[in-house]
């Protein structure tokens, strides 16, 4: 075809996209005019349809529509395709929704081609037609992994090629109810210049899959790398486009990963799915909480987070380390907790809890390699720098002082038990209140760590709470009154620990 006939009859419409900010420009510019970035604007073809641009109306030929009751709206109930692995159905919702597209992003190595082959693998066990379509690996190496995943992974039919047309044309001959596109960025069309994974490339590569996603009733799942930054390749062009966006995170030193949904239009963006890279694949991690409490080191700057992962409570250990800095300004490392929190707990530490760190090195880390960036975090993250400082470590129950009132560890290995924490600090020093108390509460109950420390006890500052998880002064009574206990124990004073913390 001579597209330069073509074009003297309909004019081809491009537009220079940032691949930024995804301001969109008639022409091109060095820098781009939404975002100030330079060298960030890609051409790619303009929106089709509605020619003239503006919104159609009666006037210029639009046929009015019927609004109708949105009780009067069918609302089919829909059969989701479960991918046999039950944290991912978690994540989804319940599990994939048929004709929907998924954007799986993660960093390279993370795990998305094995997730997404295991899943195929048994979907396809499960008597549904897959297709896994691999632009990036030849099949022979798909085919190596594969095996290691088992028996079911083999069933799944492939093909490998990076031309979006030929992979257009099989998923509409194959018709495929579920299908991996592995990856969105190395897919590319004729149709436009540009390299694949420019944006304006992997713009039109996710938007004709979602067409075809949409007419053929294919369950897609688009998988994306994330640049250094940690945004999607394509930021945010591609997140409008599709049903749900799962991100997959962890350091690939580390054992543990997680996949949770940033964006999903049939359920809930707060779960989170635990993964552990094994031999033969990523293994669920159903029971996290045991995990993390149970490698909790129980030295001093160790503390047990009752962290909230959408509707699931998780345990997770927090750990500090504080040393004298030759740096100025000295080392603040944050890893799996956010870097601003830890910034805020340590000035408020430094104010209203009598533990300036100014001249230190301070590291933060959830264990695990698990993220963790709820304000719920603060109190952790505080009493776990106050007992680094100090080389005391945090023990559940004060050494015995308050008696756990359910099941769990008794009285004798009270000293052994770590302590469990959780709670926002306000920026006067003050514990605050977060959501599903009751649920961490119980959590941590579930493995003996009781009482916790947190805004549901009579503590109301932070001062309060450091002077009863570190035992400075206040004694035993003081120290029974600051942490919660399921209810408010008899001794549930607000009482000030009379000498001041490290
Ligand atoms: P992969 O799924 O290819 O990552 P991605 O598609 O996100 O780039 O695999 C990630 C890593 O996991 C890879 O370095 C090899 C490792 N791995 C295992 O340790 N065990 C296994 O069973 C498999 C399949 C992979
Ligand atoms: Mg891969």
């Amino acid at each position: 075809m001579s597209s330069s006939a073509l074009s003297l009859v309909a004019v081809p419409r491009s537009a220079f996209v940032c691949s930024n900010c995804a301001h969109e420009s008639p022409r091109w510019h060095g820098r781009c005019p939404g975002c100030g970035e330079w060298n960030t604007l890609v051409e790619e073809r303009a929106a089709r349809g509605r020619a003239g641009g503006g919104p159609s109306s009666a006037r210029d030929g639009g046929r009015p529509l019927r609004p109708v009751a949105l009780s009067e709206v069918e609302a089919p109930a829909v059969e989701r395709l479960s991918t046999g692995i039950a944290e991912l159905d978690r994540v989804l919702g319940g599990g994939l929704v048929p004709g929907s597209l998924v954007l799986l992003g993660g960093a390279p190595g993370i795990g998305k081609s094995t997730i997404t082959a295991s899943a195929l693998g048994h979907l396809a066990a499960a008597g549904r037609r897959t297709l896994y379509v691999t632009a990036e690996e030849s099949t022979p190496q798909v085919r190596l992994r594969a095996q290691r995943l088992g028996e079911d992974a083999l069933r799944v039919p492939i093909v490998a090629d990076t031309d979006l047309e030929a992979v257009v044309a099989t998923i509409e001959a194959e018709a495929p109810e579920v299908c991996v596109v592995d990856s969105v960025q190395t897919l590319h069309t004729e149709g436009l210049s540009g390299s694949p994974g420019t944006v304006g490339q992997v713009r039109e590569v996710a938007g004709r899959l979602a067409r075809v996603a949409k007419h053929r009733d294919v369950a897609t799942v688009l998988v994306g790398h994330v640049t250094k930054e940690g945004s999607l390749a394509g930021p945010r062009v591609l997140e409008h486009l599709v049903d749900c966006v799962l991100q997959f995170e962890g350091e690939r030193e580390r054992a543990y990963r997680t996949v949770r949904a940033l964006k999903n239009r049939f359920g809930s963006t707060n779960e989170v799915g635990v993964f552990e890279m094994g031999g033969s694949g990523l293994v669920e991690v159903v029971d996290a909480s045991a995990r993390f409490v149970s490698e909790a080191t129980r030295a001093p700057g160790s503390v047990v987070l009752c962290a909230m992962e959408g509707s699931r409570p998780l345990l997770v250990e927090v750990q500090a380390l504080v040393a004298p800095s030759e740096l100025v300004p000295p080392r603040r490392v944050a890893s799996g907790v956010d870097r601003n929190r830890l910034s805020l707990v340590l000035a408020v530490l430094a104010r209203h809890g009598g533990a300036g760190l100014g001249s230190s090195d301070v590291f933060v880390s959830a264990a695990g390699g698990v993220r963790v960036e709820e304000p719920g975090a603060d109190l952790a993250i505080a009493v776990a720098l106050a007992s680094a400082a100090r080389g005391t470590p945090l023990r559940a129950g004060g050494g015995g002082a308050v008696a756990p009132t359910s099941a769990g560890g008794g009285a004798a290995s009270a000293d052994d038990r770590p302590l469990a924490a959780f709670g926002e600090i306000g920026l006067t020093g003050e514990l605050r209140y977060v959501a599903h108390p009751e649920r961490r509460i119980a959590e941590a109950a579930k493995f003996g760590l009781e009482p916790v420390l947190s805004p549901e006890g009579p503590a109301r500052t932070l001062r309060q709470a450091l002077g009863v998880a570190l035992g400075a002064g206040g004694g035993r009574s003081a120290r029974a009154a600051a942490y919660t206990h399921g209810g408010r124990g008899p001794g549930a004073a607000r009482a000030e620990p009379a000498s001041r913390p490290p």
